[in-house]
Formats: structure tokens, C-alpha cells, sequence
């Protein structure tokens, strides 16, 4: 495969340019590096630094390429900044995604995979599981920003061949710690632990121990990236195979409640995990685990780091790298 993928700087396009480069596919990145950072970008691949929007130089890229496919990951992530900045993420996440898209499919290129978020489901009650045709009640604008991106490819179906994936949890790192989380304000559970056990945080805040779970802090999936990448690469040689557009759920549907994962780290790490509880956050919701039925039923992916051990290990192993590195 050809691949153009945006957001190759950051944390999800790095690993899937380094699953499709290490299967000898081609990648060309695009990223203007407002949150990713060139250390990330796998050194086979090939890199343009610009904004998404830049429909001269994405036009003369996808002429002087022929790409099968765009793989869309450029946006911004940050929940809690959406809230502050609602417009930003307007204006980023689907303004710009829609205008790229349109540059895309003006020069030729129609398929799309889109990364989306399991954030669209929002508040669902009375389903353990949560299936894709599962009513969406996003919490926030940055999900928000994400269903109006999903939205405009589906109503404009016609025009285009795509995939819509919508994430659970994603975290862990690469085996050979050739990338990682690199956010300096991530609000993800596991980058936070990892920082605690390399000496950059104190402590972890549990947001809710009333929660209707077994031990009251929430639940989600997490789904190790490195399996979110092969997901992609998988999800790729669909679309062009069956020119058939989709959503899918990406998960393993394993739920674990924030204590599992701070448990989990204190095993390996002897009990170096302090954490304190405070009041539930305004959005955050009980119980979020993805049904995977239908993914499983379309591509032929098969999860190898269903693991939370591995996923836990492997971020942390990751952190101390790039700590080693900053001092
Ligand atoms: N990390 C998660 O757990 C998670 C969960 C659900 C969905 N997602 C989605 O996956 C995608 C990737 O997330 P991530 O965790 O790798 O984020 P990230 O911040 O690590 O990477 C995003 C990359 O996009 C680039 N970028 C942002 N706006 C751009 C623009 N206008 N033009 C060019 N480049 C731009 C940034 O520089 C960065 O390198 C995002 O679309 C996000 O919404 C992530």
C-alpha cells in the first residue's frame, strides 16, 4: 500500500507508519507538528511539514503520488480543552479534516480512514457492551468536533470510500520503544502512572470511587496501539480490496476499572503508585466497552497484546526512555 497519513508526528500515526513501514508499505506523513514532534516519525517514512489544511501542497503531493489511501489522524485531543475551546477543535478537528478530504477527492484520492472516538457514544445507559449502531451522546466538543467529521463522510457517501474507526482506550507502546506517548498534558490514566513511576508526577487522582462498579472508579477498554496499528493495516487492505465503506469499534471488549490498572502497575512496580480519590469529573461516564462483534466479523485482525500487563509495562518502559533522554 501507498499511504498518506496525516499525523505521523504523534502518538497512534507513528505506530501505524511503523506497522506499515515494518511490512514494507509506503508511507508519506503530514504534520505540522503542533503537538507531535519529529522524533517520532519513523526514519523510512517520507515527511512534509504542513497544516492539513494546505491544499496547494497536499494537492502536488497526491499528483506527484499514487496513494491508495489517506489514513487520518491529524487533530486535537485534549477533552478538557475542547471544553475551554470549543471552536479550536471545531475549526481543527472538522473544519479542517472536511477541507483536506474534499483536496483529497478533487485530486483523485477517495479512500479514507478516519480516526474517530469512542467519546461519540458519551453517556450510555444500561449497556455493558457498547455496539456501533448505539445511539451517540457526546459529552464534549471535542467529540462533538469528531461525530461532525464522521458526518460529513457519511452523508457524503457517494463521493467516498471510507472507514470510520472509533477508538476505546488507547495506550502502551511500541516493543522496541520506537514510539510512545509523548504529551506533556495528557489526562490518560496510563501515561499519568508511567509519569508517577518515573519521579514526573506524585501522585494519581481517581475522579470517583461511587461509581455502580465493583470497586466504584470507572471502567473502560484499553486496547494496546501497537494492535490499534495493525488494526489499521488490516482495515487498509479492506477498503481497497472491497471498496466498502464501514465503521468499526476499536477494542478488545475487556473492561477494567482505574483500580485494576493502578493494582496491575503496583505489581510490577512494587506498590510505587500513590493515588488519591477526588470528585467524579463533570462527562466522565461509568462504564465504557467496546463490543466487538462486527470488527472481528469484517477484518481479519487478530488482538496479540490483549494484555493489560504488557500495555501497562511497555508505557512505562517507554517513559523512563524519554526521561533518560530529557535529562
Ligand atoms: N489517543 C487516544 O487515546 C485516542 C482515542 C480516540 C481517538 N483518538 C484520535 O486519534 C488521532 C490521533 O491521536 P493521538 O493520540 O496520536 O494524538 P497526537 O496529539 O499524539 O497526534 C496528533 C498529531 O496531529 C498533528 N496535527 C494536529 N493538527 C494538525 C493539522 N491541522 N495539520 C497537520 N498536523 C496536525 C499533531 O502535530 C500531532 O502530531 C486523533 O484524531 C484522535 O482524536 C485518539
Amino acid at each position: 500500500m501507498n499511504v498518506l497519513l496525516t499525523g505521523g508526528a504523534g502518538y497512534i500515526g507513528s505506530h501505524v507508519a511503523l506497522s506499515l513501514l515494518d511490512l514494507g508499505h509506503n508511507v508519506h506523513i503530514i504534520d505540522n507538528l503542533s503537538t507531535g514532534s519529529e522524533k517520532l516519525i519513523p526514519k523510512n517514512a517520507k515527511f512534509t511539514k504542513c497544516n492539513i489544511n494546505n491544499k496547494n501542497i497536499i494537492s502536488d503531493l497526491i499528483k506527484s503520488n499514487e496513494f491508495d489511501l489517506l489514513m487520518h489522524f491529524a487533530g486535537f485531543i485534549q477533552v478538557e480543552e475542547s471544553v475551554k475551546y470549543p471552536q479550536k477543535y471545531y475549526e481543527n478537528n472538522t473544519e479542517n479534516s472536511v477541507i483536506l478530504f474534499k483536496t483529497c477527492r478533487e485530486n483523485g484520492l477517495n479512500k479514507i480512514i478516519f480516526s474517530s472516538t469512542a467519546a461519540a457514544y458519551g453517556l450510555v445507559s444500561g449497556k455493558k457492551f457498547v455496539d456501533e449502531s448505539t445511539n451517540l451522546n457526546p459529552q464534549n466538543p471535542y467529540a462533538e468536533s469528531k461525530i461532525k467529521t464522521e458526518n460529513f463522510l457519511i452523508e457524503n457517501r457517494d463521493d467516498y470510500k471510507f472507514i470510520i474507526l472509533r477508538y476505546f482506550n488507547v495506550a502502551g507502546a511500541d516493543k522496541k520503544l520506537r514510539s510512545g506517548q509523548i504529551s506533556k498534558q495528557s489526562t490518560h490514566l496510563i501515561k499519568k502512572l508511567s509519569e508517577v513511576i518515573v519521579g514526573k508526577r506524585d501522585h494519581i487522582e481517581i475522579y470517583g470511587n461511587d461509581y455502580n462498579t465493583p470497586d466504584g472508579t470507572a471502567i473502560r477498554d484499553y486496547i494496546h496501539v501497537s494492535d490499534l496499528a495493525d488494526i489499521h493495516v488490516k482495515v487498509g487492505k479492506y477498503l481497497i480490496d472491497k471498496l466498502e465503506s464501514n465503521l468499526f469499534n476499536c477494542g478488545y471488549g475487556n473492561g477494567f476499572s482505574v483500580l485494576d490498572v493502578i493494582n496491575t502497575a503496583n505489581k510490577l512496580y512494587q506498590n510505587k503508585i500513590k493515588f488519591k480519590f477526588s470528585k467524579r469529573r463533570a462527562g466522565d461516564v461509568e462504564n465504557l466497552i467496546a463490543e466487538t462483534t462486527k470488527i472481528l466479523k469484517y477484518i481479519n485482525w487478530k488482538p496479540r497484546h490483549n494484555d493489560l500487563y504488557e500495555i501497562i509495562d511497555t508505557s512505562i518502559k517507554w517513559e523512563k526512555k524519554i526521561n533518560a533522554s530529557d535529562t
